[in-house]
């Protein structure tokens, strides 16, 4: 096939585009270039936001998968390219509801009509004007797939690298968890996420699915990072208002314990059915080998935690007033 990839030079398009090129497809990137593009892919430097952005990838694609978050650069791609078939990395955040628990594909959207004031802030919003644009010029050869939470190797965020990472490297004897036994997540290994739009592509079939990982509980999800890792020290699981009392991030950012959602207004958000895009052909790996290679690409980064989690001194600390 040939296969447009509109972005490719950061995490979630670089693995699509990278799957692209293993499947044997020629593959094309089209993108400003801040980072390189998948080896074996053609980059065509251009910005989205300027006249002409799509004028050197004219012709018939089979394929084009796109990541943007902007419905205006979505806007200016459906308009300009000649393609069997658009697959977009849409979220879960174009829902309105993120509470109330085991939601599907019938839930209601965000306002289905609206356009973001700015896109870098109604991340939501934006991801719903752009799944109208693409759904409006594609229809059924369109695949919107609304990602839960993205994880694996590559991951920039950090949520799915720091417990693996941190077992492997306690601060000091014990390590910090939430007592969250009634927590969930849902890790969507980004490679599945690949292989599975790839396969719909190479089908011409669309849909609009969650694309969300397998519902495991949150003490679960631990315990196999700590396995993956090889942590045999103590684990020290830390009360919820205590956590926030300590002023402890949730899901995400500096000071965080990754992943853990206590905010009873997002409950639904680690809870989403998945069985449409299970049944659709989306195949889950064990979370025990994401986490694997997750960490794996994490001792090879710079500095920890980064993106997500505590710092040493910030484990230490809240340990230290937790035993007093
Ligand atoms: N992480 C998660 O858990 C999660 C969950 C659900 C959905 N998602 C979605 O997954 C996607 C993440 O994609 P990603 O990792 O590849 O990261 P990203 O940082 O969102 O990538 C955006 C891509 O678009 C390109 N781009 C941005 N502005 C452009 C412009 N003006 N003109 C041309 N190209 C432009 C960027 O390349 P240049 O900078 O080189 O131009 C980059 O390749 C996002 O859509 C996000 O909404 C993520």
């Amino acid at each position: 096939m040939r296969v447009l990839v509109l972005g490719g030079t950061a995490w979630v398009g670089g693995v699509l585009a990278a799957e692209a090129v293993a499947r044997g497809h020629e593959v094309t990137c089209l993108a400003r270039g801040t980072g390189p593009a998948p080896a074996g892919t053609r980059l065509v430097r251009a910005d989205r936001e300027r006249p002409g952005a799509y004028e050197e990838v004219g012709g018939r694609w089979d394929a084009v998968l796109d990541v943007a978050r902007d419905p205006q650069h979505v806007r200016g791609a459906v308009e300009a390219l000649d393609a069997a078939w658009f697959g977009f990395v849409s979220s879960v955040n174009a829902y309105a509801d993120p509470a109330t628990p085991h939601q599907d594909e019938a839930a209601a959207l965000l306002d289905p009509d609206a356009e973001p004031a700015d896109p870098g802030e109604e991340y939501g919003q934006g991801k719903v004007a752009c799944e109208r644009g693409i759904l409006a010029a594609f229809g059924d050869r369109a695949l919107v797939a609304r990602a839960g939470l993205i994880g694996g190797p590559g991951d920039h965020t950090g949520r799915s690298t720091y417990w693996p990472w941190r077992f492997a490297h306690p601060s000091g004897d014990a390590v910090l968890v939430p007592d969250a036994a009634r927590r969930s997540s849902e890790l969507l290994d980004v490679r599945d996420l690949a292989a599975w739009m790839l396969d719909r592509a190479e089908r011409g079939a669309g849909g609009v699915v969650d694309a969300v990982g397998p519902e495991t509980p949150l003490p679960e999800h631990l315990e196999t990072a700590r396995r993956v890792a090889g942590h045999a020290g103590e684990v020290v699981a830390a009360p919820e208002p205590w956590l926030l009392e300590q002023g402890v991030q949730e899901w995400m950012g500096p000071r965080s314990l990754p992943l853990w959602l206590a905010d009873p207004g997002w409950q639904g958000f680690t809870t989403r059915d998945g069985s449409a895009a299970r049944a659709a052909g989306l195949v889950h790996r064990p979370l025990a080998d994401t986490l694997r290679d997750a960490l794996a690409w994490e001792e090879q980064q710079p500095a920890h935690p980064h993106g997500a989690g505590l710092t040493d001194a910030e484990e230490q600390a809240l340990l230290d007033a937790l035993a007093r």
